[in-house]
Order: C-alpha cells, then sequence, then structure tokens
C-alpha cells in the first residue's frame, strides 16, 4: 500500500483530496497546521498537526512514515490579500514549500502533486488558455504560484524530483455526499458568498466590477467541481507512481461564467431572492479565465463528471443548508 503525505490536507481541497485517497486505497497521513483547515473536515487517515515553517514538524513526519508521494496544498490563496500582504504570501507559499522539498530530498521522496493556479497566467493573450500560454501572474498570490512552478523544475533538472503541477482554474462545489464543502474564515470566494446571502448568513453579495470587457462588464471565471479535481489528482497521482515525468495541467472546464451569470444560476438553484450590490473592482482581478484542458483528458484521461455550473452550485447549497442548520 503507497503512502501519501497530504500538506494541507484539512483544508477545502485537501480534505475532499483525503477521502478520495481513502476511498482509493492509500494510506493516507495529514500534515496541517490548522491555521485556516479544520480537524474536523479530516475524515480519516493519520493526522498530523505541524507547521511547514518549523523544520523539526517535517523531520517527524519524514521519520516516522515511509512515505511514497507528497501531494502539496497549504498555502495562502486569496488574490486581493496577496496584493496588500506580499510578504505573507511569498514567506508561506514559497518559502515553506522549500522546507518541504528539501526534507523531502533529504529523505529521497521525489514525486509530488503540486496544487497550483490559472492566476499564474494573469489577463490573458488568448482564450481558452492552455499550458503553454504565457505566464504573467497579476498578482503576488499568482506570482507564488509560479515561482514554485519553476522551482519544481529546476528540483527535477537537479535532483530528480518529478512534480505534476495541477492549475485550477475555480475550484467550486461540494462533496455530492455532502460530508464535507467549501468553509474558509473569512469566506472569500463568490459562489460561497452568494449561496449563503440566498440562506440568510449574509445579507448581500458585492460584486467586484462592472466595467470590465466582458458581454455583462462583470468577470468571468471557470468554475470546476471539487470532485472533478479529485479525479484528476487521483490520475496524476497514479502516472507519478508509475514513473511518469513531471508534467503541468490546466484543469477547467472550457466554459466561462459572468459573475452575474453565477447569481443568477444561485437565484434558480437555490429560488431564493439574493442581494446584489454593485461595488469597485478588487485589486488584483483579471476579467477572464477560461481553461482549455484538453491535454488533462489527453494525458491523464481525465473526464469531468459535474461540469455544470447548475450541479456545482446545488452541490455547493445542498452543503450551505447543511452549515446553516448545524449554526441554529
Ligand atoms: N467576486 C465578486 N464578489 C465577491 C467575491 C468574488 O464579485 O464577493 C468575483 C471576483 O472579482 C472574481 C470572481 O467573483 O471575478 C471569482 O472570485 P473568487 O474570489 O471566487 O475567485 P478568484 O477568481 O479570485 O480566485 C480563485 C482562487 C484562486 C485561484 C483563482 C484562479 O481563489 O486561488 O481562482 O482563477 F487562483
Amino acid at each position: 500500500m503507497k503512502t501519501i503525505l497530504v500538506v494541507g490536507g484539512a483544508g477545502y481541497i485537501g480534505s475532499h483530496i483525503v477521502k478520495q485517497l481513502l476511498k482509493a486505497g492509500y494510506h493516507v497521513v495529514i500534515f496541517d497546521n490548522l491555521s485556516t483547515g479544520y480537524r474536523k473536515a479530516v475524515l480519516g487517515g493519520e493526522f498530523f498537526l505541524g507547521d511547514l515553517a518549523n523544520r523539526d514538524d517535517l523531520q517527524r513526519v519524514f521519520q516516522t512514515y515511509s512515505i511514497d508521494a507528497v501531494m502539496h496544498f497549504a498555502s495562502f490563496i486569496q488574490v486581493g490579500e496577496s496584493v496588500h500582504q506580499p510578504n505573507k504570501y511569498y514567506q508561506n507559499n514559497v518559502v515553506n514549500t522549500i522546507n518541504l522539498l528539501d526534507i523531502m530530498l533529504a529523505h529521497g521522496v521525489k514525486a509530488c502533486i503540486f496544487s497550483s493556479t490559472a492566476a499564474i497566467f494573469g489577463e490573458p493573450q488568448i482564450i481558452p488558455i492552455d499550458e503553454k500560454h504565457p505566464k504573467n501572474p497579476a498578482n503576488p498570490y499568482g506570482r507564488t504560484k509560479w515561482m514554485v512552478e519553476q522551482i519544481l523544475a529546476d528540483y527535477d533538472k537537479a535532483y530528480d524530483l518529478r512534480a505534476i503541477c495541477l492549475r485550477y482554474f475555480n475550484a467550486a462545489g461540494a462533496d455530492p455526499e455532502c460530508q464535507l464543502g467549501e468553509c474558509h474564515e473569512p469566506e472569500t470566494h463568490l459562489i460561497p458568498l452568494v449561496l449563503q446571502t440566498a440562506s440568510g448568513r449574509r445579507k448581500s453579495i458585492t460584486v467586484f466590477g462592472q466595467k470590465y470587457d466582458t458581454p455583462d462588464g462583470t468577470c468571468i471565471r471557470d468554475y470546476v467541481h471539487i470532485q472533478d479535481l479529485c479525479q484528476a489528482h487521483i490520475l496524476a497521482l497514479e502516472q507519478l507512481l508509475q514513473g511518469a515525468s513531471s508534467a503541468e495541467y490546466n484543469l477547467g472546464n472550457g466554459e466561462g461564467f459572468s459573475v452575474r451569470e453565477v447569481i443568477e444560476t444561485a437565484q434558480q438553484v437555490t429560488q431564493r431572492a439574493i442581494n446584489v450590490i454593485y461595488g469597485d473592482n478588487r485589486a488584483g482581478d483579471t476579467a477572464r479565465l477560461v481553461a482549455d484542458a484538453r491535454k488533462a483528458r489527453q494525458e491523464l484521461g481525465w473526464n469531468p463528471q459535474f461540469a455544470d455550473l447548475k450541479t456545482i452550485i446545488q452541490h455547493a447549497w445542498q452543503w450551505e443548508l447543511q452549515q446553516l442548520k448545524a449554526t441554529e
């Protein structure tokens, strides 16, 4: 049985992956400092409370377990915050990742799945965006992820550390079995905020900007279901464990939806009124991000099951209603 270390396994994406890895029969070790994740979101495996900034914590986990591959999800992810607090982002997303990579090498662990992002591309020159599209991140968050991708390429050349970088467009939705979902504190992502407005947990949703160069003036994003992201990770992991070379894949559905369209779809799904306020642009946002994910389909055999925006929102709504019940 292969042992997989999931760094950041108590977070939104990490926790869903842990559940799917366990289902697929892997031995899973979770390393998380619980700064943004939740212990209760870890549904199995062996939990290790530790911080990437602390080399002793890392040493302990690598000494305790014989790890076959690492999946690295632990990072700060807010585009707007990264513009105002870049030090926080470079320190955690870059410096702490180097700590992790160096400990991996010290223990002979040379396989890594890295959680990357569409934010590495910046304002696209061509839509949809394929893997070769020029990288020109529009904010420090995107820069940290692109730096790590470049570091990984150098580590491969110098130390034979193989990495698969998975560049998510907008991860969204929730576990269809409703055991897990999105739970950021504070929440900054569009779909959960819209649904919290529909459920009454929030008074309104503010649309950030209406003068972008898009048909309705609001930003367009490519929303991809968390469960489909899990499938891509497991396929990538299988290939890596079988000796595949380093690679990168864009993960999205190839269809963009504007902020307004997301709110309209949420209105249809929830059958609730959603109070919308129009505000200024958010720092660091780009007008349009839509993926060309043909490479993942062809090379990994990725086959998204929940590509429809309505389904993504339905699953997130089911989770929101459950959260609401729990707080009542
Ligand atoms: N938005 C609003 N109001 C809100 C929140 C968001 O109008 O209250 C808009 C944003 O301006 C953006 C869109 O909704 O146009 C989506 O915003 P999110 O914050 O949900 O997601 P982002 O596109 O900013 O970023 C997400 C992840 C990043 C990832 C990126 C890649 O947070 O980690 O997708 O596209 F890199």
